[in-house]
């Protein structure tokens, strides 16, 4: 077999530049790209640095060695296409067919996944008129990656940051290994809980716990590969925002409630992988708390904190919405699972077993899947990408 077949397109932002890192990533990870610049993108970076790095000659229009038939062949071989950046008029370009240069043409032909890394000012962006494009290419089973928000040109700051190089060849990546065309989740909005809350005691001290977020960071990152709108929830992980994610922070379960319940309202699919505190300090001190001589300290006052995923298990703020919750158990595992999926009354109810040197932190994860209909999927130790995969399998399912 062959190297795997890329076409990376690019459009005329000044994060052309950016383009030529994922260039490198994928040519050194084993892919053969062929550069597929529109002529505006060529004044932020040229020719020669795209077909030297490529190995390919570089043409814009289709009037280029028309003897091979450029503007059909090169996106009927492509295994992906992906255009980083794409500028607000790229994406209207695509979005109605128009085949006025070799990118257009290209993305006409080609029958892969596609993949488009959006970059350009904030109001471009919120633009009504970009809302219904974007929209549109989702419809039709483009994978098109939400930008980041941060510096834009000039002193500009807001979203429509071009995601960074190694996010962007990570979703490549993944919708590669995936090869389908048309990414079963495209079209659907689905939110993502990551991490484990603190409740805080006073200005310095909290209660926590040990999760990472990983596991929730590779649900999100799985679930835009496979085309869907995703808003993660992260409390406290300190992990770079995955590309193509809308990410908010939280740090208390009360705050994670609120930003779930807001983001669930028009949501396909709710997954709670973070770890919720079930109880706060009755009272938050605001001074320090301080020791006090020849004293013994004064107990912890606690109170339960709502259950969010039991919460949108019974109300479902939508109708057919599919629900996953995630159940940590030192002992009986599967027993205690069982009546944890009863309980909370969600879909389905990820099963794993936890202690001091099991999943927390790890880049690995072991786990069964309960559902509702009394199914049960094992998943065998992996990386938790595997597992997020198998998750979104099920949800999948269930949605259609
Ligand atoms: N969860 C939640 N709100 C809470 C506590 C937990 O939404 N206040 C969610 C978690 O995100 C996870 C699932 O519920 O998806 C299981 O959480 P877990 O803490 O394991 O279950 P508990 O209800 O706390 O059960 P127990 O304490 O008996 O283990």
């Amino acid at each position: 077999m062959g190297k795997p077949k890329v076409v990376l397109g690019v459009s005329g932002g000044i994060a052309a530049y950016k383009a030529c890192e994922l260039l490198r990533r994928l040519t050194e990870s084993g892919h053969d790209v062929r550069v597929v610049p529109t002529a505006s993108a060529l004044h932020f970076v040229g020719a020669a640095t795209w077909s030297a790095l490529s190995g390919h000659p570089v043409s814009t229009e289709v009037w280029d060695d028309v003897h091979e038939v450029p503007h059909v062949r090169i996106g009927q071989q492509a295994d992906l296409v992906v255009v980083a950046p794409a500028t607000a008029d790229t994406l209207a370009r695509a979005a109605h067919g128009l085949a006025d240069d070799l990118l257009t043409n290209t993305l006409l032909t080609a029958r892969c996944p596609v993949v488009f890394a959006p970059a350009m000012h904030t109001e471009m962006w919120e633009h009504p008129a970009t809302r219904e494009n974007v929209a549109t290419l989702r419809r039709r089973g483009a994978v098109v990656i939400e930008p980041a928000v941060g510096r834009l040109t000039g002193v500009d700051t807001g979203k429509g940051r071009l995601p960074e190089p190694a996010e962007i060849f990570e979703v490549c990546r993944r919708v590669l290994a995936r090869g389908v065309a048309e990414p079963d989740l495209a079209g659907r909005h689905v939110v993502v809980s990551a991490g484990g809350t603190r409740e805080p005691l006073d200005p310095v001290r909290f209660l926590g716990n040990r999760s990472s977020g990983k596991q929730g960071y590779a649900l999100a990152r799985t679930a835009a590969a496979r085309g869907a709108r995703v808003t993660l929830i992260a409390a406290n992980t300190g992990l770079p925002d995955p590309a193509g994610v809308d990410v908010v922070q939280v740090g208390t379960a009360v705050q994670l409630r609120e930003a779930v319940l807001k983001a669930a309202s028009d949501a396909d699919a709710v997954v709670m992988a973070a770890a919720v505190a079930d109880f706060r300090p009755a009272a938050y001190a605001q001074g320090k708390i301080k020791k006090k001589d020849g004293q013994e300290p004064d107990p912890i006052v606690l109170v339960r904190n709502p259950d969010i995923l039991a919460e949108i298990s019974a109300d479902r703020p939508r109708p057919g919405q599919v629900i996953v919750g995630f159940a940590a158990e030192t002992d009986d595992v599967l027993a205690n699972g069982r009546t944890k999926l009863k309980r909370k009354a969600c879909d389905l109810l990820v099963v794993n077993e936890v202690g001091e040197r099991k999943t927390f932190g790890s880049e690995e994860n072991e786990a069964v899947i309960l559902g509702a209909d009394g199914s049960e999927t094992p998943v065998p130790p992996g990386p938790k990408e595997a597992l997020a995969e198998k998750v979104w399998d099920l949800v999948v399912t269930r949605l259609n």
